[in-house]
């Protein structure tokens, strides 16, 4: 069987290629590179030792589409490929919305035209919204987005629902995923971000390898334990793992699903702080800062059916997620160097 993954060489989407051909499954990525380097692929073939077919370009090439479906003859296709930084989508609302849905509509168009009909897309525990209760299960209703990218996530939903519901011959797994952290056990793959990290635990291996200063932490007045944003961190082994339990979902025909990909456990900004010194030895400074904008308290996840229904469970706790995302950040001081 083989996978068509868009975005496969970002930080997800690389880790799932390890998984997928550790799996037995074939890959071929497609990925512009907007935000990732092909050296995450070099490090897939050399983990795996498998061959990886890369088509560097954009989802939204019709004619690249139409080459890799009539070389390549994939069975399924995971979506990875989008743009996912916050902020700039406030800024940019008009390059996310093209990118992320008009995108994802030319690729599932080529999808039709070439009869493949198996998709797994990467969602977010962002269309929840400020959730309406925790844990969060399947059922809890999506809520009102805070920013341009959570809303792309919400309305590709929407559209995988309406596409399915019109033809059932589609089998489509939403997957809302928590907050992927860690990396691959090698050291040799990790998140890679752009300039200053938007997210808590590229910043906090930064600190620690002596890159910035301290952490700031965004408001201790949350009405949480600790005052801190609680979250559901979830290793990028095991969301990766999820995904090989889905094309299984996906072959035996089973139309449209949603899965939340996350522990099930929260853990707040300075529980995470005081498990990575505790699992590196490295000290975190950290000071309180305001609150950032669209940020909600408490965000975790019930993740049951997932377990019922696909057969998996996260199996790694903070402290080797921690571990793991330190190895990288130490062995790969400047990231695969893009
Ligand atoms: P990432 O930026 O590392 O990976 C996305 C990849 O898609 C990149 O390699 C980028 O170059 C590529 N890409 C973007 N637009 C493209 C286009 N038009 N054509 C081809 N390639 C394109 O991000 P990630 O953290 O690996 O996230 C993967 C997916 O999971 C994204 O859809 C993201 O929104 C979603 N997601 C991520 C998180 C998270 O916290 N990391 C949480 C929930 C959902
Ligand atoms: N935080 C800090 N300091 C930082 C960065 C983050 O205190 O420098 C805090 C945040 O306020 C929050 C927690 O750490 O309480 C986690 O923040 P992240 O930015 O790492 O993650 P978010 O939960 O805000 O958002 C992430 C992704 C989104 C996705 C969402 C739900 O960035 O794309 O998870 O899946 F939608």
């Amino acid at each position: 069987m083989k996978v068509l993954v868009t975005g496969g060489a970002g930080y997800i989407g690389s880790h799932t290629c390890v998984e997928l051909l550790e799996a037995g499954y074939e890959v071929v990525v497609l990925d512009n590179l907007y935000n990732a380097s092909e050296e995450s692929l070099n490090r897939v073939r050399e983990i795996t030792g498998k061959p990886v077919a890369f088509y560097k370009g954009d989802i939204a090439d019709a004619q690249l589409l139409d080459t890799i479906f009539t070389k390549e003859n994939p069975d399924c296709c995971i979506h990875f490929a989008g743009l996912k930084a916050v902020g700039e989508s406030v800024e940019k609302p008009l390059e996310y919305y093209q990118n992320n849905i008009a995108g994802t509509l030319t690729l599932l168009q080529a999808m039709r035209k070439y009869n493949m009909k198996n998709m797994i897309f990467s969602s977010s525990a962002t269309v929840y919204g400020d959730p309406a209760f925790v844990p969060i299960t399947e059922e809890c209703p999506k809520g009102q987005c805070t920013n341009p990218y959570g809303w792309t996530k919400s309305m590709l939903e929407q559209i995988f629902m309406d596409v399915q519901r019109a033809d059932n011959e589609w089998n489509i797994i939403l997957l809302r995923y928590f907050n992927p952290i860690g990396a691959h056990k090698s050291g040799k793959m990790g998140e890679d971000p752009n300039g200053i990290p938007n997210n808590l635990m590229p910043y906090v291996t930064q600190v620690a390898a002596g890159k910035r200063e301290e952490l700031g932490v965004f408001g201790n007045d949350y009405d949480t334990p600790d005052g801190t944003g609680v979250r559901d961190y979830i290793h990028v082994v095991d969301l990766a793992k999820g995904h090989v339990k889905a094309i299984q979902k996906i072959e035996t025909g089973c139309g449209l699903e949603i899965y939340n990909l996350g522990t099930g456990t929260g853990y707040s900004v300075l529980d995470v702080v005081n498990n990575f010194e505790q699992a590196t030895g490295v000290k975190i400074p950290y000071s309180i800062k305001p609150r950032r904008a669209g940020d909600i308290a408490t965000c975790y996840c019930d993740p049951s059916k997932a377990e019922r229904e696909l057969g998996w469970k996260a199996e790694n706790g903070i402290a080797e997620m921690c571990a793991d995302s330190w190895r990288w950040q130490s062995n790969n001081p400047d990231g695969y160097g893009k």
